[in-house]
């Protein structure tokens, strides 16, 4: 019993609730803890409805040790996935103590309370952008991570640190991080999507929101790079196969095939596309029009980064396998369903 279930701590987010969908497909009981700072109930409650399972839920900020510690009192699992965080890049500039608290103080109770309760297999949401502008395309996981330029991703790069060092020195601890590229789409039934609150800081729901109307215009941030069509170039990772990619690693942990106790993935497609190209499949897999402009460069933006995904593939027995067209046609299906536009 212990080992089937999954602590899913940020589960009511955008990549936890698709990445519970994918746990409950493979076999495994999911719990869910969130304090919903940047979510609501309707993650779950998709969860809910797509699986036709009766998913725990508890209302929890990791933060608070104590409230956190009734989770682990209360549920048998031996393998968390932590999502819980704060992800904003320019918040994080902005207000650097509100993402070092949150970010890692969650992730250092979780790690406390695994060894506490005996608990043994954790995976860590990790991020592309530990690997800063790379010196070399495509970034593998050997690549060497440049100094951050945000808080947020000094949060990443320190809690990648912080298991690698508790897994070294806590025997029975196991842990995968996932480094995830550019996550986009929603689950097919349009159920479950990226809910962003305020103003969209990520593409792909800018675009969504402009093509519902909500947005007047896009700004392509910049079109004089030294790329192809002068755009940035990403490696944009299907949601579903993302979530797959964390079923993997916590099957891999369970199953003891894990060959070093510290392990980390990158989760990509392996592709780099430009934000034209994104823009321009968007209109064409959904057959309409978008009002965009080019305007001055995004200050941070690194100009490529893509993932060599031979590690994930080759280990992890994993791929990223949905088109890019599908992957589009989901994200707008979503924010169709989220504004009621027929
Ligand atoms: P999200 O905001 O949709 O989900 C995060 C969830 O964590 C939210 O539901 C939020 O309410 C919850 N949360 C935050 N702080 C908490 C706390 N102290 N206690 C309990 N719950 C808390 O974000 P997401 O896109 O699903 O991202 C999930 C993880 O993946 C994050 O760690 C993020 O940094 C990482 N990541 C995201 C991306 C991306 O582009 N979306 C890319 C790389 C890495
Ligand atoms: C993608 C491309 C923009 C918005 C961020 C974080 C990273 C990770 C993923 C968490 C860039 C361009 C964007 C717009 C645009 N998150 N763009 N107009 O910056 O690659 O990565 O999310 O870990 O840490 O930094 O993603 O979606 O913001 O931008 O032209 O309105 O789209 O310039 O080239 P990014 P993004």
């Amino acid at each position: 019993m212990k080992q089937k279930t999954v602590l899913v701590s940020g589960g009511a987010g955008y990549i936890g609730s698709h990445t519970a969908v994918e746990l409950i497909n493979a076999g495994l009981s999911v719990v869910v803890a969130d304090n919903l700072s940047n979510s609501d109930m309707s993650g779950v409650e998709g969860v809910r409805k797509i699986t036709g399972v009766d998913v725990p839920f508890i209302n929890v900020d990791c933060c608070d040790k104590e409230a956190f510690r009734e989770v682990f009192e209360k549920y048998e699992f031996d393998s968390v996935i932590h999502f819980a965080a704060f992800k904003a890049v320019g918040e994080s500039v902005a207000d650097p103590m509100k993402y070092y608290r949150n970010n890692l103080l969650s992730f250092m109770n979780i790690i406390d309370l695994m060894r506490e309760y005996d608990r043994h297999n954790i995976v860590f949401s990790s991020s592309a952008t530990v690997y800063g502008e790379a010196d070399e395309l495509p970034v593998t996981e050997q690549t060497p991570r440049k100094p951050a330029t945000s808080s947020y991703g000094n949060t990443k790069q320190m809690c990648e640190d912080i298991l690698r060092d508790s897994v070294a020195a806590y025997g029975d601890l196991k842990g995968i991080a996932l480094r995830y590229f550019n996550p986009i789409g929603a689950h097919p039934s349009a159920l479950i999507g990226e809910l962003p609150r305020g103003v969209p800081q990520n593409l792909v729901p800018f675009i969504t929101q402009t093509a519902a109307g909500v947005r007047e215009c896009l700004s392509v941030f910049g079109d004089d790079y030294d790329t192809p069509d002068g755009s940035c170039l990403r490696d944009y990772i299907d949601i579903v196969d993302l979530a797959k990619a964390h079923v993997a690693a916590i099957k891999r942990m369970i199953d003891g095939k894990n060959k070093e106790r510290y392990e980390i993935f990158n989760v990509g497609t392996g592709r780099a596309v430009s934000v034209l190209e994104l823009v321009n499949s968007f209109e064409k897999v959904n057959e309409l029009k978008l009002n965009y402009k080019v305007a001055p460069r995004r200050p941070g933006d690194v100009v490529a980064i893509w993932a060599d995904t031979s590690l994930a593939n080759e280990e992890l027995g994993w791929k990223a396998e949905r088109p890019l067209d599908e992957t589009l046609r989901s994200a707008w299906a979503w924010e169709k369903n989220v504004r009621g536009i027929k």
